[in-house]
């Protein structure tokens, strides 16, 4: 047994060497069979698959399905999603389903500018530096052209080069704080090049023009904060026509709902609950997409906390006989670059959407995540949450305990007003069975 011993050279052995390690985690199991099951195959894309990531032994699923209906400015989409929990995609289908009759998603703003971070340190004189900044971040500029060519031509490239110092740090220590417009690329490895070749310029520059001091560079990395890569979005509807729910009239409902969203704004406790929401449905397109959820989240949660408290990201306001829903996300998206392409169910995803630029796939992923929220809100100060989970809950259960169709149709019927739990199914289906 292995258990707590360091391993060396893990990633040269074979994928047979690798398995047969890991067999001795899992000595009961057939692990080959086990763990091929999941992969693809046919070699080529099993492969490609393989090289996304180091020491792969297999591929771990994830449903992929479709949000249909969501009217985003006009245009309407059926979505991909890839989300492993269940009701989501229920939830926000049937949210955008709503709100496709009643004008849809509208962008308020979006913008797609990105940041990146050479930090370095200097012995010299600091005010000759900053003096001469304005010359040594033009000729940086000047140096990383041919690296920034391409992406001129499509529209983007560099739109600054700041030098900063930033309280609590040594004084020696600087930043170049650049902006970077990275139109439909996310724009990471753009930035981490350009950045990267900036600091292979900077202390010759730094030297020639700022004097004498060593310039030493700590690293060179975009930046996940993206306040300028950004959606703000509104849903809006007169209050007599929100009929959501059968037993609450449209003007409690529209009420409860602002005072709903004003809790996840006031209380850290519930935004971060009502923000998980939000990102149910963002982080399910992001996935479909082949984009970075760690960084939308990241981004997302910086975003969230802008004033010193973490708080919601959508807000919900009464203005005379209208009902009025906003959300401000962050989004770093791309639909060129990165896995968009190379996995083929995100390839397949940006298909079903018509080949959409950055800009349209992030008003995209902010609607999936205003539907969610609207969904999750909306059931909560109805219904309550648990009636829409446990239909899914129940199927789960249903599943696990390998019920028949018939078994299935009584136990919907059943518990259609009921609790349900793993015991209560579990007697229900022994209470069907002939004694
Ligand atoms: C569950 O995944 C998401 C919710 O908790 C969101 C919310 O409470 O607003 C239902």
């Amino acid at each position: 047994m292995h258990s707590q011993q360091p391993i060396k050279g893990f990633s040269r052995l074979t994928r047979d060497e690798k398995i047969r390690w890991l067999s001795d985690y899992l000595p009961d199991e057939k692990l080959d069979d086990f763990l091929g099951q999941f992969r693809i195959p046919e070699e080529a894309t099993q492969g490609k698959f393989e090289s996304f990531s180091e020491n792969t032994l297999s591929n771990y699923h994830l449903p992929w399905g479709i949000v249909p209906n969501v009217l985003v400015d006009g245009i309407l989409y059926h979505v991909p999603v890839v989300i492993e929990e269940s009701s989501v995609v229920a939830a926000a289908s049937k949210a955008a389903s709503f709100w496709s009759q009643r004008g849809g998603f509208t962008t308020l703003e979006i913008s797609t500018r990105k940041k990146g971070q050479l930090h370095f340190v200097f012995q010299g004189d600091k005010a000759a530096l900053a003096s001469h900044w304005t010359v040594i971040s033009a000729r940086l500029l000047k140096a990383v052209g041919p690296l920034t060519e391409n992406m001129e031509k499509r529209g983007g490239g560099i739109t600054s080069a700041l030098l900063k110092q930033i309280d609590g740090l040594p004084d020696n220590y600087f930043q170049l704080d650049l902006e970077a417009e990275t139109m439909d690329s996310m724009g990471a490895n753009f930035i981490n090049t350009v950045l990267e070749a900036m600091g292979q310029a900077l202390p010759d520059l730094i030297n020639e023009m700022a004097g004498p001091g060593e310039t030493e560079i700590v690293m060179a990395i975009l930046s996940n904060h993206t306040p300028d890569s950004m959606v703000r979005m509104q849903l809006e509807a007169p209050i007599s026509s929100l009929h959501w729910n059968k037993e609450m009239a449209p003007e409690k409902f529209a009420e409860k709902m602002k005072l709903a969203a004003d809790i996840a704004w006031y209380d850290t406790g519930r935004a971060v609950t009502h923000n998980k929401g939000i990102f149910n449905g963002v982080d399910a397109v992001v996935l479909a997409t082949g984009n970075d959820f760690r960084a939308v989240e990241a981004a997302g949660h910086a975003h969230a906390s802008r004033d010193g408290m973490y708080r919601s990201l959508s807000r919900v306001d009464i203005e005379n006989d209208t009902f009025v829903m906003q959300l401000e996300i962050p989004l770093a998206l791309g639909t060129v670059g990165g896995l968009t392409r190379l996995h083929p169910l995100a390839a397949k995803s940006l298909d079903i959407l018509r080949q959409p630029d950055a800009k349209t796939l992030m008003k995209i992923a902010a609607a999936l995540g205003m539907a969610n929220n609207f969904a999750a809100m909306a059931s909560l100060v109805t219904t309550g949450i648990q009636q829409g989970h446990m239909k899914m809950h129940l199927q789960n259960i249903l599943n696990t305990l390998d019920a028949g169709p018939t078994e299935r149709e009584k136990a919907v019927q059943y518990f259609g007003d009921k609790t349900v739990s793993v015991a209560a199914v579990r007697s229900f289906l022994s209470s069907l069975k002939p004694t």
